[in-house]
């Protein structure tokens, strides 16, 4: 019998999720609820690799599922659950490291950019790709949604899954490993950040999903723009200020904007305001529905709970799988 698409994705809870995690990851996931068997994680191991403090490591795991719900997340079409719920994930990881040649992970960007950013070489931030690849392949996972700064982990996940296959697979028993494939949406692959460059959590130049309003605005209103006087044309293209607004206004809204950037005789500022006015609507529903979810704290750990029971139950088949072919 052939089986649903089953759709994959993890979030580490790092910190506070922020609208690059939004459009990049979260908006696409929430729509592919609807087109498969879809499973999203709050990858906490992989979090252990920079956060050290166990209350801030438990409080944001929970806020994660919180801000995920809010934002749309169906507990009844998609599996919501912890890494961590999992622990078949890393005997799969231990595996995978097997055949993993370390020159594949010496080539890993995000490991090179975290190394130069002084974070300690540690052997686990090292194979996080590879524990990555463990999770994406305990699930037989199809489609991967991610933004663009996890394609090379996305490559290297299917590299391993091949390595596996050709190593252990068989004529008679088949493939040990599904391929996966990452989806990133042109659009919104690169979110930028209020200073340009990639939105992230470690540059903070984040703007918050649930940020209060006042800190929200403040956010907007420091977006890095050049000294263009009032009266002078600006370029649309090159602008953090249009990118964002293009993620949250209608095309025409878009345009009109453009059109006063070309038109000169407005300055940034009020380009910011316009921008903060929409993603400040833009999320007001999801800001209401958190709120109602915060009223009944006992419904974000009985969701965790379900969406670990079906995680469990797709690990232990395939680890049953996985564990047959290489002999244990
Ligand atoms: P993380 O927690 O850094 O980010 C979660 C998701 O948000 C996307 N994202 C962005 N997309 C566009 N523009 C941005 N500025 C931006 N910032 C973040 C990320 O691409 C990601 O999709 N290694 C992963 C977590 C993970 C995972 C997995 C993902 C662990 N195991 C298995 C998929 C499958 C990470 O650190 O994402």
């Amino acid at each position: 019998m052939k089986r649903n698409v089953r759709i994959l994705s993890g979030i580490q809870p790092t910190g506070i999720l922020h609208i690059g995690n939004y459009f990049g990851m979260m908006r696409p996931a929430i729509a592919l609820q609807d087109e498969g068997e879809a499973l999203y994680f709050i990858a906490d191991y992989h979090a252990l690799t920079s956060l050290r403090d166990p209350l801030a490591l438990r409080e944001n795991s929970r806020r994660v599922a919180l801000d995920f719900l809010a934002c749309g997340l169906n507990p009844d079409k998609a599996a919501l659950f912890r890494q961590s719920d999992v622990p078949q994930v890393t005997e799969l990881a231990w595996i995978l490291s097997t055949v993993t040649p370390v020159s594949r992970l010496e080539l890993a960007h995000s490991y090179k950019d975290k190394i130069a950013r002084g974070a300690t070489a540690a052997a686990g931030l090292f194979t996080y790709p590879v524990l990555m690849a463990a999770d994406i392949l305990i699930y037989d996972s199809d489609i991967v949604p991610v933004g663009k700064d996890q394609k090379q982990h996305l490559e290297i996940a299917r590299d391993i899954a091949t390595r596996i296959n050709e190593t252990f697979g068989s004529m008679r028993e088949g493939q040990v490993l599904n391929l996966p494939e990452a989806r990133i949406q042109a659009q919104t692959e690169v979110v930028p950040g209020i200073d340009g460059q990639k939105m992230s959590k470690s540059y903070g130049n984040t703007i918050d999903i649930f940020g209060d309003e006042k800190e929200m605005r403040k956010r907007v209103m420091s977006i890095v723009t050049d000294s263009t006087p009032v009266e002078a044309p600006k370029d649309p293209d090159t602008s953090t200020i249009v990118q964002l607004y293009a993620l949250v206004a209608s095309k025409e809204e878009v345009e009109e904007m453009r059109e006063q950037f070309r038109k000169g005789g407005c300055g940034y500022g009020d380009f910011k305001k316009q921008l903060f006015e929409k993603l400040w609507d833009y999320f007001a529903p999801m800001r209401k529905r958190r709120d109602e979810i915060l009223r009944h704290q006992d419904y974000i750990e009985s969701v965790l709970a379900q969406g670990a029971g079906r995680a469990n139950s797709i690990a232990d088949g395939v680890m049953k799988r996985v564990r047959k072919a290489v002999g244990l």
